[in-house]
């Protein structure tokens, strides 16, 4: 099977952790680069957290740290969903090894131009790295062929009523994506909000290293959602990943997607034109809709033996 290339580009983050472990585990798809970025916890943190994921998979895929804060606005953290150390105070040791010397996005455009426009990135945390990649080199958007994020959404928000924390944390990187004019596939939370694990599905895990080391991760994200009433949590950024692998497990639709950069009140809102009998003139997205959940559960055992 011809594995798809793909570039992935994170804040890990609890959510992440589990994305890049279900890439890792594909067999549609080669993991070429891993690039981290400051948003579920400081970039010194999320560098660091995509190491030992590495170190956890016995993998040696290179790591890039990335920007340390959003484009133009001040970098605020989610340390209270994630934990200070971005991983739900499991503390994890020291990597076994560094991250490379070149930047996320330097490192990004040289891989890129590897795959003769083939080349499938991943975002799924804050989107200032992928911006600044495409702003330094103008032709980067010939050699890459979709950017699959987990972000936005098309009517709610997790970070503020209308917006949803990746896109909110840099609207303005989001915006430079958006307008790339590269095919973006948007897993929003509508369909994150899908991919959930039940507490009787995370204690399954239990039985292998990787499979402990996420319940442990994920245990006070998992209580927090019972207590809000929820079935589980939510593994939102497992979805671009499984999209690249899997798209026969989602349904969703061609629309318009443009960021809102200017207002307070709806900063970082992705307005998107799927329900609108107004239409942008351009479909630039893909927006996943529905998943098929058992499918996921069955990915994220999976990656986890
Ligand atoms: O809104 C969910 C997103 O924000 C996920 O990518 C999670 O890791 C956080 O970055
Ligand atoms: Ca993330």
């Amino acid at each position: 099977m011809n594995r798809l290339p793909v570039w992935i580009d994170g804040d890990p983050g609890v959510d992440d952790a589990a994305a890049i472990f279900v890439a890792h585990d594909r067999e549609e798809l080669q993991i070429v680069g891993i690039s981290a970025v400051a948003g579920n916890a400081p970039l010194d943190i999320t560098t660091k957290n995509a190491l030992c994921l590495c170190d956890m998979m016995q993998a040696d895929y290179p790591v890039y740290r990335g920007a340390s804060g959003p484009l133009m606005r001040a970098y605020e953290d989610g340390a209270d969903f994630h934990g200070a150390d971005g991983m739900g105070g499991t503390n994890l040791p020291a990597p076994k090894r560094s991250a490379e010397t070149q930047s996320a996005w330097d490192a990004l455009y040289e891989e890129a131009k590897k795959h003769d426009g083939k080349l499938e990135v991943v975002a799924m945390g804050p989107l200032t790295n992928i911006a600044l990649a495409l702003s330094k080199y103008p032709d980067l958007k010939n050699l890459i062929h979709r950017i699959a994020i987990m972000g936005g959404s098309v009517t709610r928000g997790n970070r503020t009523p209308c917006a949803e924390y990746n896109i909110f944390a840099d609207p303005d990187a989001a915006q430079i994506v958006f307008r790339s004019g590269v095919k973006v596939v948007m897993c929003p939370l509508e369909v994150t909000e899908q991919a959930y694990l039940t507490a009787q599905e995370l204690e399954a895990l239990r039985t292998t290293e990787k499979g402990e080391f996420y319940y442990q991760a994920s245990k006070h994200i998992l209580a927090k959602n019972l207590e809000a009433g929820h079935e589980g949590f939510c593994i939102h950024d497992v979805c671009p990943v499984l999209y690249l692998a899997r798209e026969d497990i989602f349904k969703g639709e061609d629309a318009g997607v443009f960021v809102e950069t200017q207002s307070n009140l709806t900063l970082g809102k992705t307005v998107c034109d799927l329900y609108s009998d107004k239409q942008f003139d351009v479909k630039n997205t893909f927006v996943a809709l529905e998943i098929d959940r058992e499918a996921f559960v069955e990915a994220v055992s999976r990656a986890m033996k």
